[in-house]
């Protein structure tokens, strides 16, 4: 792996790459597997390891298959949580396919060995969990990594992630989390790429590379899982698990198209969500697990169902019952029960059996599902190197400084500059004294945020270390907590106004703790939790200049924060190295270059507010009451999705079409000019947009087309380049197919969705 740390990443529907599949497999460790193929008319890759085509896979499958008990086809389909030695036992009888939580080089190895060894076909298994931003090394919460609006370096985290997982036994990650969020409300807008589809597409691809890696047989490559499919971000209310009621149009325009993206990008497997979708749970969707997914995608991976969502079709009552449950779920195309319902044994695994016998399912439908399973074991080259071989990664682990380093770049670049008024920022790397203050300045723990994997908060660099770290001797730095980050207590008030008055400048933390966003953390309020705003209020009341800085997994609602502090310094969960990036920012070693996935809202009353919505028969006029808008509130956000401030300014010009019409096989090129007019080198991330102007059904108001990250020096000019072609602009119309629709389009090239250039174009028949 290298790192480019200036690469200029580009990404336009014009520039994704198309889907890279890995068919092939790895030979070099083979165990006594009966079904281990010879070797003729292969050839090694750089480990050494055998490529093998995908006939030869699926020529290996079918034999396989030919020697498969209804009982042990079963277990493929089946994923136990924990190992205990009634596991044990079932793997020897081959009725356990995959292990979720087991992880270590010892653990799996001991159950891959009874699997290979001690059942009858020596299946191997498959050991799945949830490395969703980083292993070892924590890398910043997935909706931090979208503010960077820089795929190709969260590609190489997740590389990392997959090595580092990989070494103890972790052959396949329940991540990239690619569901599209509109709700803040919903605490797992932490876990993915925010509100829009073509970020959010550009991510998923990216992240399905990161984990996947050139080659899925690679010993540092490990499966993805694209999740949770589909529409779990629309929850009602934003309330996790909730009811989910879209139009075919909105699941088709918004929320699969980061999935499509994925399942291009050769991603592994999917998982099947919690939510009903239209009256029908997603865990029992035929439509939109096999018409859409296997059907018209054509994925050839399998999908496996989130924790016991198959149990809870009971709950949804569409079963009324677990052998109904399973029937609805599986024949809807689930293929791998992931731990039904842990309390009284699995779905699939006690009634699938049954279900064949009476004749509801075809066994055809059984072979179907093992196959797509096998596919992936053997494309991760599970048949010919099944154990973790420790002296492999203790060769090719990439170092810590190499890991840190990347950890640190992604930090920054995660990093939103909100506010920075009278260019408070950065601070003087002399100055004499600071306070920094807050529940969150010096603590370990949260920075990591909502699914860590397997971190060591030891690691940790709090803000206050990071500052510490970068002032000058005659810095003097001042600590207080001042409250804790959810109660009521202002009792530690006092000591933190008094560092405060003895200070240039106070740096305040504050935000949520990690556990208040991630699965089944919905909040009502968005607000600043607990005390802080107070405690920020009563700082700024003392008279000194204010640093807000945010550690929170979701867009709060921070008006007061916003129209009174000094600075604001939107960090998420960063990870491993939260304080050293922040204060990088703060002390301008590094300029803040990071813009918002995700729109921030004035109040939870906006709710859902996002950029990307469609007219109204009445848009919002200020002297007419009788238009689409709040009596007590702007329509508009507090913070534009793709907004973000830098140390000096960009000023964008000369946005130029290269014609005025095309036709639908043409293509566009769009240039603009943007210009360093500041004082500060730094990255400007350029953001196309376009608009459709009257067609068949609404079009939204703009649209995300493109994007690109440009590094510019002081007084430095570049002109940026995207390329539009017709196709980026199909949408469903009414008798919902994909159509490009003549007429006039609208361009824009600008900072965020709010403020940009514009300029039109024709598409003729
Ligand atoms: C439930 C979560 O919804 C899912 O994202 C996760 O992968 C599984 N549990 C396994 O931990």
């Amino acid at each position: 792996m290298k790192l480019n740390l200036k690469s200029l990443s580009c990404y336009s529907l014009g520039f994704i790459l198309f889907p890279f599949i890995a068919y092939s497999q790895a030979n070099q460790h083979a165990v006594q597997n009966k079904f281990n193929s010879t070797s003729s008319n292969k050839v090694k890759n750089e480990q050494g390891l055998y490529n093998q085509n995908e006939n030869d896979i699926e020529r290996k499958i079918n034999e396989l298959l030919s020697k498969m008990t209804l009982q042990e086809k079963i277990g493929q389909l089946n994923q136990h949580a924990g190992a205990d030695k009634e596991a044990e036992e079932l793997i020897k009888k081959g009725e356990i396919g995959s292990f979720l939580g087991v992880s270590g080089a010892e653990n799996v190895n001991k159950l891959q060995e009874l699997a290979v060894k001690k059942s009858r076909l020596g299946i191997p298994l498959i050991f799945g969990e949830d490395v969703i931003h980083g292993y070892h090394t924590t890398f910043p919460i997935p909706l931090a990594e979208a503010s960077s609006w820089d795929p190709e370096l969260v590609k190489e985290a997740c590389g990392i992630a997959a090595i580092e997982a990989a070494s103890e036994g972790i052959n396949w990650t329940f991540a990239p989390m690619v569901d599209i969020a509109r709700d803040p409300r919903w605490g797992r807008i932490a876990e993915g790429s925010g509100e829009d589809p073509f970020l959010g597409s550009a991510f998923a691809s990216a992240e399905v590379k990161g984990f996947q890696g050139e080659n899925l047989s690679d010993k540092k490559s490990i499966a993805a899982c694209a999740k949770h499919y589909v529409a779990y971000g629309a929850a009602e209310a934003g309330r996790d698990y909730n009811t989910v009621d879209i139009s075919e149009r909105t699941l088709r325009e918004i929320y699969l198209p980061p999935f499509k993206a994925a399942v291009d990008a050769g991603v592994a497997t999917l998982m099947s969500a919690f939510n009903s979708l239209n009256g029908v749970p997603a865990s029992a969707n035929y439509f939109t697990l096999t018409k859409i997914l296997k059907d018209e995608w054509g994925f050839k991976g399998f999908v496996v169902s989130d924790y016991n969502a198959i149990g809870e079709l009971v709950n949804h009552e569409i079963a009324a019952n677990k052998s109904e449950a399973a029937l609805k779920a599986f024949t809807a195309g689930v293929d791998m029960d992931m731990v039904g319902d842990t309390i009284e044994g699995d779905i699939y695994h006690p009634y699938l059996a049954k279900l064949v016998k009476e004749g509801k399912v075809q066994l055809e439908q059984i072979d179907e599902s093992v196959r797509r399973i096998l596919r992936i074991k053997y494309e991760l080259g599970l048949f010919d190197h099944p154990y973790v071989d420790k002296s492999y990664f203790e060769k090719n682990m990439p170092s810590q400084k190499y890991r840190d380093s990347i950890a640190l770049r992604l930090s920054e670049e995660s990093l939103v500059l909100l506010k920075n008024e009278n260019k408070i920022l950065p601070l003087k790397r002399n100055i004499k004294s600071i306070a920094v203050i807050g529940p969150l300045a010096d603590d370990h723990k949260d920075p990591l945020g909502p699914w860590a994997c397997a971190p060591d908060s030891n690691n940790v660099v709090t803000v206050l270390n990071g500052i510490k770290n970068l002032v000058s001797k005659d810095t003097k730095i001042n600590f207080a907590k001042g409250c804790e980050i959810n109660d009521t207590d202002e009792s530690n008030f006092e000591d933190a106004i008094r560092i405060a008055k003895q200070s240039d400048v106070a740096v305040l933390v504050v935000g949520e703790s990690s556990d208040m966003s991630g699965e089944a953390s919905s909040r009502a309020d968005i607000d600043v939790p607990g005390m802080q705003q107070e405690l920020v209020k009563r700082i700024y009341e003392a008279g000194v200049p204010v640093i807000v800085i945010l550690m929170n997994g979701r867009p709060l609602t921070i008006n007061w924060i916003s129209q009174n502090a000094n600075a604001i310094i939107e960090s998420w969960f960063l990870g491993d190295q939260a304080g050293n990036a922040i204060a990088n920012v703060l002390f301008g070693y590094y300029n803040p270059s990071g813009k918002l996935p995700v729109t921030f809202p004035r109040s939870v009353g906006q709710i859902p507010i996002y950029y990307n919505h469609l007219n109204t028969g009445r848009p919002p006029e200020n002297d007419n009451r009788y238009t689409s808008k709040y009596l007590d509130l702007p329509v508009t956000p507090l913070y534009p999705f793709g907004f973000g401030l830098s140390y000096t300014n960009f000023s964008y010009s000369d946005l130029k079409i290269d014609k005025n019409e095309i036709s639908d096989k043409d293509s566009l090129i769009v240039t603009a000019k943007i210009t360093n007019s500041g004082n500060t080198a730094g990255d400007e991330i350029v953001q196309l947009y376009t608009h459709d102007h009257y067609a068949d059904v609404s079009p939204p108001v703009k649209e995300l087309k493109g994007f690109k990250r440009v590094y510019l020096n002081p007084g430095e000019s570049k002109l940026v380049k995207f390329i539009i072609k017709p196709a980026m602009l199909a949408f469903y119309n009414i008798k919902m197919k994909k159509v490009i629709e003549p007429g006039v389009y609208d361009v824009m090239v600008g900072k965020n969705s709010d403020d940009y250039l514009t300029t039109s174009f024709e598409i003729k028949n």
